[in-house]
């Protein structure tokens, strides 16, 4: 609709200069693109000009509050009437509880027809009188502002705050020191891991342990190709913090030509091409479980990280920000592998980043 459709007696009343009383705008111009269209000619519902029409609607409404009372009494009646363990076949839900069924459509038909009969009520035959509240400015006026300085002002006297200067900066020292005591809550969410998030079981000389033969591996267990899941030797599947250590401490074995292994570092801390790295995936923490043997990688399955192991288990696909942790491993005298100390950066997801 246009706005020359619009009755005259509909559109805002002009005030001054294309302003309405409100300062709402009635004629565009540069400065105010948007004119205030005012409202569209009111339109009578058919109940209100027809009185059958009105006496339709109110027999509608008294049916769906009739449904309504019939629902809830059907409701207590198959409370107590329908066994609790009957079922019944319901298309296309199949075979399900009978009570549960007949008190879920009984409840809601009543709930549903008491607000149906409100709505058509509301639509049909309550007041249809149109009225409009005009925005008003948010600014306040400057008489209101003036007089709320004022009070500010005389507040300010009254309370001789400037004047009685001990009352003065003991509250403000009052206000400042009690946001402590909700500080000092913040105990409760502790106690405070400390280095813990740092260190994991491996320590040097712990043997490394086969997680599913539950034996410590040798070193000429590992075959080249091969991926062994290992845990440090001491931590068993019934202590009562193996998932917690186990989750810093999984490791993943893996046997290379040690001429095939590009970093200098990954060589110096494997022993005759056997690496040992996290198993814990640096993105967010899903044990990593694929292994290329062709081409060195190895796989997350949660969001496809990949590392390759031949370069120092650097990230060269998906969203993990770092390489995995590579733990330091050599041979003990009996010709089994051990750690030669712990992870030298924290495992898994980042550690946030770790500054
Ligand atoms: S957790 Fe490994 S890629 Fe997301």
């Amino acid at each position: 609709m246009s706005s020359q459709d619009i009755p005259e007696e509909n559109l805002p009343a002009e005030h001054s200069a294309g302003h309405n009383e409100h300062g709402a705008v009635t004629v565009a111009d540069d400065k105010n693109p948007f004119a205030d269209p005012g409202l569209p000619p009111h339109e009578h519902r058919v109940q209100d000009i027809d009185e059958r029409a009105a006496k339709r609607s109110e027999r509608v409404v008294a049916m769906l509050f009739t449904v309504s009372m019939l629902a809830t009494v059907g409701f207590i009646a198959s409370y107590v009437a329908i066994p609790h363990d009957k079922s019944i076949f319901v298309f296309p839900i199949g075979h399900i509880n009978a009570l549960n069924f007949a008190l879920g459509l009984t409840l809601g038909l009543a709930l549903f027809a008491i607000g149906a009969g409100a709505v058509h009520w509301a639509r049909t035959l309550m007041s249809d009188e149109e009225i409009a509240d005009e925005r008003h400015p948010i600014e306040a006026p400057p008489e209101v502002k003036a007089k709320v300085m004022a009070d500010f002002k005389q507040g300010a006297k009254e309370s001789a705050l400037g004047r009685r200067k001990l009352i003065r900066n003991t509250m403000f020292g009052a206000l400042a020191l009690f946001p402590l005591s909700g500080v000092m809550l913040l105990r409760d969410l502790g106690p405070l891991p400390g280095t813990k998030l740092r260190h994991t079981l491996w320590s040097k000389g712990k043997l490394l342990v086969n997680v599913n033969t539950n034996e410590p591996l040798r070193a000429s267990d590992v075959a080249v190709g091969s991926l062994t899941f290992a845990k440090p030797e001491g931590l068993e599947e019934t202590d009562e913090n193996f998932q917690t250590e186990i989750a810093k401490a999984a490791l993943m074995i893996v046997r290379l030509q040690p001429e095939n292994i590009k970093d200098k570092q990954e060589l110096d801390w494997s022993y005759q091409g056997i690496v040992a790295y996290s198993k814990i995936c640096t993105h967010v923490g899903c044990p990593i479980s694929l292994y290329e043997q062709q081409t060195h990688h190895v796989l997350c399955p949660c969001h496809q990280s990949t590392f390759d192991l031949s370069d120092g288990a650097r990230v060269i696909f998906g969203p993990a920000g770092h390489a995995l942790p590579q733990l330091r491993i050599g041979v003990n005298d009996q010709g089994y592998l051990e750690a030669l100390g712990d992870f030298e950066e924290p495992v898994g997801p980042a550690f946030w980043e770790r500054g």
